[in-house]
Formats: structure tokens, sequence, C-alpha cells
């Protein structure tokens, strides 16, 4: 059994365990009661995990809500039928919300519990890689607005996170490839997470791509392990990113203006994030802020683990240009990257020219 901490700010109330285990599963229920003390849970999952996974949370006290599945139903609309829900099976405040699935529906859900009778228990069980590395760890919870990504969101974290390495036995490759593409995200920024302990977490995905790709199981959960404890370093000194946390936006700031652009049809989240962190790259290395060893390495290793690299479509340059400064991530009207400055480590950048942003927009 391995188990992750996220302290917050030394809030006592706010820490929590991400417990990472293979067929957790079978045991969430006796996990769950003991992290809550609800009386009625309500398991917020989707069409495609809940015939996968959601017996395994069957109980007298649990009811479902099986929302359509996709991206495109991360809006307030859907976020209501949950509320809708809540209220009809009578939830009370110390009642509990399971998210049961990828970062999709844990983003969704989250928020519900956030903002349900201002806030009652949340338990977080991701199914997909990117939501066991990542989105269900943090606290954030959002759904898209028409004119933008996750623009309506709290930071609200979980009481429990339950990662079953079992369940990405039926998660399709280009699902798997979308989450490496945010573990390899990790590697790039660790010394500037300031965690306790150093992976050398390049060198762990070099060494271990061949047993990665195969999900050889103990392999996986040392990964996620891993990415949770870089996650929850950067988290605890900076929960509602007013500086640190912007890191974890590695390669994001094109990313979010490749999916928006896109419609959030053409590329997976993750996809979007490995094109984002290349060209990052280059303009980190036109910038002379990194080594040329250190840029083949990085490259070296996004081509290893087969992530996506390029745009294959033409934009329009000045739209795709004010996508990005539409971005969460813009301050001042500046928009802020992630930039690699030294071996496995960034820092935020404004002021980067407009003509070198655009250099890899076809
Ligand atoms: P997703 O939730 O859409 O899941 C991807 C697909 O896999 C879906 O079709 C889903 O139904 C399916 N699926 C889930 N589990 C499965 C399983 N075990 N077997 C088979 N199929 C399964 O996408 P995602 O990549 O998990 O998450 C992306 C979302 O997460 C985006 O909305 C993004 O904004 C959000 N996100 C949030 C954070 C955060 O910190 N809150 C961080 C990163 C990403
Ligand atoms: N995925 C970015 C964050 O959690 O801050």
């Amino acid at each position: 059994m391995t188990i992750v901490n996220v302290k917050i700010n030394s809030q006592k109330e706010s820490s929590y365990p991400i417990v990472i285990e293979k067929g957790i599963l079978d045991k969430a229920y006796d996990y769950i009661t003991k992290y809550t003390k609800a009386n009625k849970f309500l398991v917020v999952t989707n069409s495609t995990v809940f015939p996968l996974y959601g017996k395994k949370l069957e109980k007298d006290n649990v009811d479902f809500i099986v929302l359509p599945d996709g991206e495109e139903y991360k809006n307030v609309e859907i976020l209501n039928k949950i509320l809708d829900k809540a209220l009809e099976i009578k939830m009370e405040r110390k009642d509990a919300i399971i998210a049961l699935g990828g970062g999709v529906i844990g983003d969704m859900a989250g928020f519900a519990a956030a903002i349900y009778q201002r806030g009652i228990d949340f338990i977080q069980i991701p199914t997909t890689l990117l939501a066991q590395v990542d989105s269900s760890v943090g606290g954030k919870v959002a759904v898209n607005h028409k004119l933008g990504k996750n623009m309506i969101g709290a930071f609200y974290q979980p009481k429990l996170v339950l990662a079953d390495v079992d369940t990405l036995e039926t998660l399709d490759e280009r699902q798997f490839k979308t989450g490496l593409s945010e573990v390899i995200k990790y590697s790039f920024i660790e010394n500037s997470c300031n965690a306790q302990e150093k992976f050398e977490f390049y060198n762990f995905l070099k060494r271990n791509r061949e047993l990665v790709f195969k999900k050889d199981k103990s392999t996986i959960k040392e990964l996620i392990k891993i990415c949770c404890s870089l996650k929850s370093a950067v988290v605890n000194q900076d929960e509602k990113e007013k500086g640190l946390r912007a890191i974890l936006n590695f390669g994001h700031t094109y990313a979010h203006a490749i999916e928006s652009i896109t419609e959030y049809k053409k590329y997976t989240h993750g996809e979007a994030v490995s094109i984002g962190m290349k060209y990052i790259f280059c303009i980190a290395k036109e910038l002379n802020k990194i080594s040329i060893d250190y840029y083949n390495s990085a490259i070296e290793l996004i081509n290893q683990y087969g992530l996506i690299t390029d745009v294959d479509f033409s934009v329009d340059k000045e739209k795709f240009y004010s996508l990005m400064k539409s971005d969460k991530k813009v301050s001042d009207s500046n928009i802020n990257f992630v930039m690699p400055n030294d071996n496995f480590k960034v820092s935020i950048e404004h002021n980067i020219d407009k003509n070198l942003i655009l250099k890899g927009i076809k």
C-alpha cells in the first residue's frame, strides 16, 4: 500500500491521504466511511465508467448520477443536474459526494461538493492516469464556460483520494498517453517543486519506459507516487496559485489555446500539453535559457514516450494569440509562460516576443 499525504499550509483539517493501490476499489466503501461521517453518498460518474466500476460502490446509502461522457459536458447545465440530484435525494451538510471517473468528472463533482449547501465532503476516485497523477490532487475544481476552460470554479480539497491502478487496464492507449504527458511534465519541473525527497524523475522515466507502457503495476504505482508527491509539495507551499503553483501549468499556456481553437475536439488535454511543452522548450533554447544538451534530452524523452509535438493544422495566428491572452494565466495583460531555465527547473516569464511565441504555429 502506498500513501502520499497532502498537507495544505499545515492546516490539519485540509490535509488528506492519497491511497495508491491495486484493487483498492473493492475496499473503497470501508476507506470512505473512515474519512467522512456522511450518512448518504452521491457517486458522480459517467456513462463509460459506471458500467465498468459502478457496481463496486453499490450500497444502500449510495446513490448514483451517471452523466454523459465528454469535456463538452463539463458545464454549468450538467453541474446543475448534480445539484438537482443532491437536492432530490435530500443530501444534508454532513453527506458526501464521490467522484468516480477521470478529470472531467472529478472537476465537476468537486465543484458541486464545494457549492452544495456551502460545501460538503468530497472524495476522489480517479480512474484515468491523468486524474491519478494530477487532477484528483490539489483541490482545483471547475466547469468550463463557452468563453474559457475551467473559468468557473473553486479551490476545494477532497477528504480522501483513492487511486486504483487496476482501473488503468480499461483505459485506451490514447487516454493512457494523455496521462503520460502530465507525468512527463513533472520531470521537467522537479527541481522547482522544492520537494523534500529527490526523485530524479527524468531518469526514472528513461529507465522504466517499457514497464510503463506494459502498465506494470509496481512501476505505475511508483510513478503515481512520485507525481503526487511533487504536486503535493507544490500545493502545500501555494494552495491558491499565488505564485509557485503556476509551475504545474508547464506547457499549458499553449495547450489551452490549442484546445480552445480546436473546440476541444481534435486533441485531448494531454496531447495539447505535450505540444505546448515542446514549443516552450524551443523558445527556451532560442532565448539561451537552457543548454542544447538539456533541450535535446527533454525532446528525446517526449519522443521516447511517443507524445505529439506539433499541431497538424493551420490556424489564424492572431486568433491563437488572443486566445493565449484570454487564459487564466494572464495578469496585467501579460502572457505568463512557465519556462525551462535550467535542468529540470522552470521560472515564470513575461514579455516574450509575440513572433517567437507564434513561431511554431503554422
Ligand atoms: P476524461 O475525464 O474525459 O477521461 C478521458 C476518457 O476516459 C473519458 O472518455 C472517460 O469516460 C474515460 N475513462 C475514464 N476512466 C476510464 C477507465 N478506467 N477505463 C476506460 N475509460 C475510462 O479526461 P481526463 O484526461 O481524465 O481529464 C481531463 C480533465 O481534467 C480536463 O477537463 C482538465 O481540465 C481536467 N484537469 C484538471 C486538473 C485539476 O487540477 N483539477 C488538472 C489537469 C486536468
Ligand atoms: N493542474 C494544475 C494545478 O493543479 O494547479
